[in-house]
């Protein structure tokens, strides 16, 4: 075969891979392969073309943009066609549009005394998302289109009106009579993430990024469906205009900006192209902290004068380019599927990738969360997937690429023993708790039964107990723990306590000084907060938040050890999974020998800093009513247990009642509910328990009718800003909450009090604005000092 004749074979296979791309992109808005790759298939066709231009035809994808309309929405012809942008991907790519831009206005070079004009650029970012059109006769929106294939898109007037930033009506005054005001629809990164947490909930479709996830939405033949959609629409530029506009690009997008039009706040002005660099390094270091994605920026000539001197070129203006950022999704192998065992016990498919750089990070590892996710991607070891890399969030498998799937591809399958220790391994249950019973289902999680016996959990463990917003163990690092449960060294927390010179020496990178330092790091965290040391227990479930709850509302370990879990919802944010999960930590035997051995003064002797007395907090909460509601009795709410507690006072006397009796205060129905209930002796019996508990908590009914005064800041919100230098951040607000106050992150008028440090700027503004109580460090301390602390 000749060259020429292998470059037209691989032409038309380029074109129809292209075709079905495009198709795929534009009409189905479900694209299988991601854009980087069909950047790299576009230029390989491009550069085959230009060698070989007799093979170029009307229909290769490289004289189009864009695709078909989808018929079931109607066609809107574009008056002034859609274009579409040139690209640059390296510096020297806009440093050449330049130079086009400088020629085509036959400006002069400038020579080594200056002397050139300056041509303005406005820089903008890309959003990802999709270009759309919206019409405005006499100030009215009256239409909206897709960009379809640039001359002919679809009519989603309806949509559009859904966009909650797209106004109806224009203000103000002084706008053209007709106006067609074009722009991006996308979604943010948290309207993204939001909707697809509720897809996956609701057991719907979920899109593999934002800009899938807009198109997806906004081209839906039912608009209410769109309608429930965090769209966005940013706006700029314009199409067709009857009537007077400022004379350059920013003018243009400001005068649209007054008319309430949403333009974006990153829009800029540059003074040629070495301040449109500066720009696209500027917008590409904040790319991630950026509430939406990006896949680039783009500048265009300022002067509208200037941009019809420059014209077009094919079906994209000379006036503007896109200077892309490194793509986020790229295509790779996955070669293999490995099982990790996480701290919980939790067994998670990793996917290992045959290693590709996405936006400058080689990535050979990605996360598959979970086997339910492996089941809804459909993915098989062999597959070609797609990876995307999305800010500091780890790689994640997206789609598969079913068209490139070899025969030999292997089905992924959990594992019956676990890969460390050999255990068993589990498929976890939902329980559903309402109403006094339980209902279980089959969860998305499998679980390692080995619990500290897996070295995989046990060095999780180890990593969380010691880790610094634990038990804060400095110089105990990773690796170093690794090594201790690999020696068996260590088999629990508690082993930490009995470690010896001796064993810690001989281990890798220590000698004698750090070995020191260690052990002193040991026995220096033997008196921690009881909030701390909940915490670095590793309660499934139990967050720093709900430790610092349970330390400041229960106030000693043994109550919280015995708590039931009916008594543990008596607790701010405390749910009935999360009690059960904390009962069930403590009830489990080996969980309880590990305690006692760190509490215990001849083995490790932990003394933990504890208030004591039982929160003014809880007493408060604890009544006969929230009881009786707790204990969910069917068809009994929180007003019919009010009505029980008032007339009955206690629960013995609700027990011996019979319904008739309870009739007096309840309806028939919810009376013959609380009697039957009751009846049945393991309700009863466990009513009995949960006020036992109460009562051995220091608790009596008749503190229902008691003011209890809480704790000295109770009810107040503070803030703190600026930096302290007697305390930490996280000290200072241990101190406040544990005071009773909610400390927030940021001002308003119901903020109790600013602590201001040196460097405060805009929240001590605000504090002083609104007239609020502000302190400085000092006298912060001094009012801390009053309080004792
Ligand atoms: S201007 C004639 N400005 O990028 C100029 N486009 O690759 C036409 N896009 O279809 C477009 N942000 O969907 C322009 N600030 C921006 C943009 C932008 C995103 C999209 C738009 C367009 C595509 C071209």
């Amino acid at each position: 075969m000749t060259d020429a004749s292998i470059a037209a074979s691989r032409i038309l296979q380029l074109r129809a891979e292209l075709d079905e791309h495009n198709y795929r992109y534009h009409v189905l808005d479900e694209p299988s392969v991601p854009d980087a790759e069909y950047d790299r298939l576009f230029h390989e066709l491009k550069a085959l073309e230009t060698l070989y231009p007799a093979l170029v035809t009307a229909d290769s994808p490289t004289q189009r943009v864009g695709s078909l309309a989808l018929s079931a929405f109607g066609e809107i012809k574009h008056e002034v066609p859609m274009l579409s942008l040139g690209n640059a991907f390296e510096e020297t790519d806009l440093l050449d549009f330049e130079r086009r831009v400088r020629e085509g206005l036959d400006l002069p070079a400038g020579d080594l005394f200056g002397g050139a004009a300056v041509v303005e650029y406005s820089c903008e970012p890309k959003l990802d998302g999709l270009a759309v059109s919206l019409l405005y006769r006499d100030g009215l929106l009256v239409r909206g289109a897709t960009r379809g294939d640039g001359s002919t898109g679809e009519d989603i007037s309806v949509n559009v009106r859904t966009i909650r930033n797209v106004p109806l009506k224009l203000q103000g005054e002084g706008w053209p009579v007709v106006l067609e005001v074009r722009g991006e629809v996308f979604m943010s990164k948290s309207g993204f993430a939001a909707l697809n947490a509720r897809q996956l909930e609701q057991g719907g479709k979920t899109f593999a990024n934002p800009r899938n996830a807009a198109a997806g939405s906004l081209r839906q033949l039912d608009s209410k469906i769109t309608a429930s959609r965090p769209l966005e629409f940013c706006c700029y530029g314009i199409g067709q205009v009857q009537g007077e506009l400022p004379s350059t690009h920013i003018g243009i997008l400001e005068a649209l900006k007054q008319w309430g039009m949403p333009i974006s706040r990153e829009l800029k002005l540059a003074n040629g192209a070495d301040e449109c660099l500066a720009y696209y390094r500027d917008i590409g270091e904040r790319r991630e902290s950026l509430v939406y994605e990006i896949d680039g920026v783009v500048f265009k000539v300022n002067s509208l004068a200037y941009q019809r001197e420059l014209g077009f070129r094919a079906r994209e203006p000379r006036w503007a380019i896109a200077h892309k950022f490194p793509a986020l999704e790229e295509l790779t192998e996955l070669l293999d599927v490995e099982f990790q065992v996480g701290r919980t016990g939790a067994v998670t498919p990793v996917a290992r990738l045959k290693p590709v750089k996405v936006a400058g990070v080689t990535v050979s590892n990605a996360t598959l969360h979970n086997m339910d996710e492996v089941v809804r991607l459909g993915v098989m070891i062999g597959d070609t997937v797609t990876i995307r890399r999305a800010g500091d969030v780890i790689p994640q498998v997206v789609q598969v690429v079913l068209e490139r799937r070899p025969v030999d591809a292997r089905p992924v399958q959990i594992p019956e023993s676990c890969p460390v220790c050999g255990s068993h391994v589990e498929r976890t249950q939902l329980v559903k708790r309402s109403k006094g019973k339980e209902t279980f289902s089959e969860g998305s999680v499998y679980r390692c039964v080995g619990r500290l016996t897996c070295a995989a959990q046990l060095k999780q463990a180890i990593i969380h107990f010691v880790s610094r917003r634990a038990m804060d163990i400095e110089g105990l690092g990773d690796k170093t723990i690794e090594q201790l449960v690999d020696e068996g060294l260590i088999t629990s927390p508690a082993d930490l306590y009995r470690l010896k010179f001796e064993q810690i020496i001989n281990l890798e990178g220590f000698a004698e000084v750090s070995c020191n330092k260690l052990l002193q790091a040991i026995a220096d965290s033997k008196q921690p907060s009881l909030a701390r040391f909940i915490y670095a227990l590793g309660i499934p479930d139990v967050g720093e938040e709900t430790a610092k709850v349970l330390a400041r509302v229960l106030a000693s370990l043994e109550r919280v050890q015995q708590a039931l879990p009916e008594v543990l919802t008596y607790l701010p944010d405390i749910g009935l999974e999360v009690a059960h999960e904390i009962h069930s930590f403590f009830a489990d035997s080996h969980n309880r020998q590990v305690i006692a051995a760190l509490l215990s003064r001849d083995e490790c002797g932990l003394q933990l800093q504890e208030q004591g007395e039982l929160s003014a907090e809880f007493s408060a909460s604890v009544t006969l009513a929230a009881m009786l509601d707790k204990l969910n009795i069917p068809s009994v709410g929180p007003g019919g247990a009010q009505k029980l507690a008032d007339k009955f006072a206690n629960l013995e006397a609700i027990l011996a009642a019979d319904w008739l009796d309870m009739r007096q205060t309840l309806p028939e129905k919810q009376a013959k509910a609380v009697r039957e209930f009751f009846d049945n002796v393991a309700n009863a019996e466990r009513a009995r328990a949960i006020e036992a508990q109460l009562q051995a908590f220091g608790m009596h009914w008749h503190s229902e009718k008691k003011v209890i005064a809480g704790l000295p800041l109770a009810g107040q919100t503070w803030v703190l800003t600026g930096s302290l230098e007697m305390m930490s951040r996280d000290v200072a607000k241990e101190k406040l909450e544990n005071l009773g106050a909610k400390v927030a992150g940021s001002v308003s008028a119901k903020t109790s009090c600013v602590v201001a440090g040196p460097g405060a700027g805009s929240k001590l503004a605000k504090a002083s604005e609104l007239g609020l109580r502000v302190m400085d460090e000092a006298q912060f301390l001094d009012a801390l000092a009053d309080f004792g602390l």
